[in-house]
């Protein structure tokens, strides 16, 4: 059944665990993480960004999403709508059908320039009072996703804050987290400890200086009823990246969020842990060595299986790592 990011969370902290949230584009996805999902006994969160919306379409990941939700009855699903830019963007999904959005006011709505603390919480308050009245809960964010080793949002493409960033926008702090919760009533908050979105996120294995999971222990202290998010929680497998380099792909080094990392944010608070780019990066592997390996294959069915089969592995993982396994 569908049901809402807050029901779940809220199961989550009474239990003690944590929600591994997928973000999906297409089918291939879906699948793979409901399979996961069954053969793990897990609840999930699938979510689609602004991107995926537009590559997709939101009436196709809807449907997919229902489709899913009737193929597996038996498996509590959160749709989410990641990182929205407006209240209007916001409507629009809760609209659609969408259990949770996030608001993310740390920016404003171009995506690329941090926002002051009032924009933030005035429109994370708009989107809250829209949201709760149907029923649909609502994530904030507060302080701006990037890498304490170079200042910057950290991610390849530009997307996320643009310029430089300072030290203390990287890390939430954890009074304004206290006051930001107290004035939104958001459901979730998002909050900046040293990650970025993905695969360059670390240029090496990270430290507490670059990651700082005790920021997260500070926040929990202040505010312990409120769930909190990391984004930016891919691991960056290595093997995955090897398999890339070694069949015809090229990846510079790089490394993510340890998964034993995650694992001490979830003691601390941590309920929601977004991740996108390491099933991006074993689909990818797994296709490179498909079609390598069978030169004369066009049965784009062959490539596409062993895509969602690598990242059916990723999400077991996951869902096995941060306690999920066996609350569905
Ligand atoms: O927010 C970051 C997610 O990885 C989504 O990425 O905007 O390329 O779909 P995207
Ligand atoms: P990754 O790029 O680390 O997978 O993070 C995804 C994310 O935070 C989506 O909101
Ligand atoms: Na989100
Ligand atoms: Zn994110």
């Amino acid at each position: 059944a569908l049901i809402s990011l807050r029901q779940l969370l809220d199961h989550a902290a009474e239990h003690g665990y944590g929600v591994p949230a997928f973000n999906i584009n297409n089918l291939e996805q879906i699948q793979a993480i409901m399979q996961a999902a069954d053969e793990t006994d897990s609840p999930v969160i699938m979510q689609a960004s602004a991107g995926a919306r537009k590559y997709a379409g939101e009436a196709f990941l809807r449907h997919m999403v229902l489709a899913a939700v009737e193929q597996y009855p038996h498996i509590p699903v959160v749709l989410h709508q990641d990182h929205g830019a407006s209240p209007a963007v916001c409507q629009a999904s809760i609209r659609s059908g969408f259990t949770s959005v996030m608001m993310d006011g740390s920016l404003k709505e171009d995506m690329k320039t941090p926002a002051p603390y009032e924009y933030n919480v005035e429109v994370t308050r708009k989107v809250v009072e829209m949201a709760h009245a149907v029923g649909v809960s609502v994530e904030g964010e507060l302080g701006c996703l990037g890498s304490l080793e170079t200042m910057t949002a950290g991610k390849e493409d530009g997307s996320g804050a643009e310029g430089a960033l300072t030290h203390d926008m990287l890390l939430t702090d954890p009074e304004q987290a206290a006051e930001f919760v107290r004035e939104t009533q958001v459901d979730a908050l998002a909050v900046a400890i040293g990650t970025s979105h993905g695969a360059y996120k670390f240029s090496r294995p990270p430290t507490g200086d670059i990651l700082a999971i005790d920021r997260i222990k500070e926040i929990h202290r202040r505010i312990p009823n409120t769930h909190l998010v990391m984004h930016g929680s891919s691991s960056v497998p290595q093997e995955w990246l090897q398999v890339i380099r070694e069949y015809g792909g090229e990846m510079k080094e790089t490394y993510g969020v340890p998964v034993e990392e995650i694992q001490e944010g979830i003691r601390h608070g941590v309920r929601k842990v977004n991740i996108d780019t390491d099933i991006r990066l074993a689909m990818t592997g797994a296709m490179r060595r498909s079609l390598a390996k069978n030169k004369s294959e066009f049965d784009i069915r062959k490539f596409l299986k062993e895509a969602m089969l690598a990242a059916k592995e990723i999400c077991k993982a996951r869902f096995e790592a941060f306690g999920t396994a066996g609350q569905a």
